[in-house]
């Protein structure tokens, strides 16, 4: 049995009650401190409607009132933090908010207890290196909302523990969600540098007149984004291809070479890397195994599809209605 029970959530806006009903959707008794009295007054009708609404879509296990009264609210940080055994910070994104609050944080929380910040770009060593037992903080990332998204980027700071990291990797897969670890700091971590790739880009098809904001948005709905939700980009060109991610590189990296040049990016896909991100892919799926995985995602995109034909059927039905 984890001894992994009660979790401590600072600041209970749109990311610290979404982690909260996750925490208690995999029963863990959850603490969310919240400093506004308006908020702390909102949090439980939120709460509530949530779990209504999964319970509703088959996506949670035992009653909505059970998981709902494993969360408490307290504008009060000391009673959210006591006996903890993990503190997540959700306060807004701003360095001296997140500096003083881990703070007081320190001073209030066992020194063994890991210290995550949900921070979408600000790395813990902005904030934390300071504080004397900084070696347990690091970042812990979701996706909005993670009851829904899985991901969870995990970046340590050069200061913290390695035993913390694989702690917090084993908590968060406890309740059901996907850790990665972001292997050093850099801004954005990985989610956001992915999504901004494709937002610049985006945006600069809009600017230049290529494509209309809509199009660009179908584009990914009806294209790129069915894909991407059953695998990732890389493993999208190394089942595009046959042979595998090395023989796209030979065919299509002169094309993406030619299109990063334009928007005047220069990071050329090397030999070198084309062989290491090459062997990281057969290492997953041996070339012996790719036709069977190419019938996999396509019984995944049968399944996508099944799933928009009855939605467009009751788009329909509630239009017509
Ligand atoms: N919204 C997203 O899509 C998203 C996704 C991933 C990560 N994040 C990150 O999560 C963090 C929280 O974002 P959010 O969207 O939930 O913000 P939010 O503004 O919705 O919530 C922040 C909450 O913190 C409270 N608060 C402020 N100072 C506090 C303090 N000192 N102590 C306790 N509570 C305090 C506020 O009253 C508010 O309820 C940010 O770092 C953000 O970048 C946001």
């Amino acid at each position: 049995m984890s001894h992994f029970k009660n979790v401590a959530i600072a600041g209970g806006g749109s990311i610290g009650v979404a982690f909260a009903l996750q925490f208690a959707r995999a029963g863990k008794a959850v603490r969310i401190f919240e400093q506004s009295p308006e908020r702390c007054a909102l949090i439980p009708g939120e709460i509530g409607a949530r779990l209504e609404m999964l319970g509703a879509a088959g996506l949670l296990e035992g009653e909505a009132g059970v998981v709902a009264a494993r969360i408490q609210v307290t504008p009060e940080l000391h009673s959210a933090v006591a006996d903890c055994h993990l503190v997540v910070e959700c306060v807004p994104e701003i360095v001296d908010i997140k500096r003083e609050l881990f703070a007081q944080l320190e001073r209030h929380v066992g020194p063994d207890v890991p210290l995550c910040s949900a921070s979408s770009a600000l790395p813990v060593s902005r904030f934390c290196s300071e504080l004397a037992t900084r070696q347990r903080c690091l970042i812990a990332h979701p996706g909005n909302p993670p009851y829904l998204i899985p991901v969870v980027e995990l970046v340590p700071a050069p200061f913290t523990d390695a035993a913390v990291v694989a702690r917090c990797t084993s908590y968060f897969q406890e309740v059901g969600m996907s850790p990665v670890l972001v292997k050093h700091e850099v801004e954005g971590f990985v989610f956001n540098r992915l999504q901004g790739a494709l937002l610049r880009e985006a945006y600069c098809l809009v600017r230049d007149g290529v494509a209309s904001v809509e199009d660009v948005d179908k584009v990914v709905r009806d294209g790129l984004g069915l894909r991407w939700s059953v695998i990732g980009p890389f493993e999208t060109v190394d089942l595009n291809t046959r042979g595998g991610i090395a023989a796209h590189a030979q065919k299509m990296g002169p094309a993406y070479q030619r299109m990063g040049q334009e928007r005047g990016q220069n990071d050329p896909w090397t030999d070198a890397l084309v062989q290491d991100v090459a062997a990281q892919r057969r290492a997953v799926l041996p070339l012996d195994q790719w036709e069977a995985r190419v019938e996999w995602r396509d019984r995944q995109l049968m399944q996508l599809a099944k799933m928009r034909k009855a939605r467009a059927a009751n788009d329909d039905a509630g239009t017509s209605g």
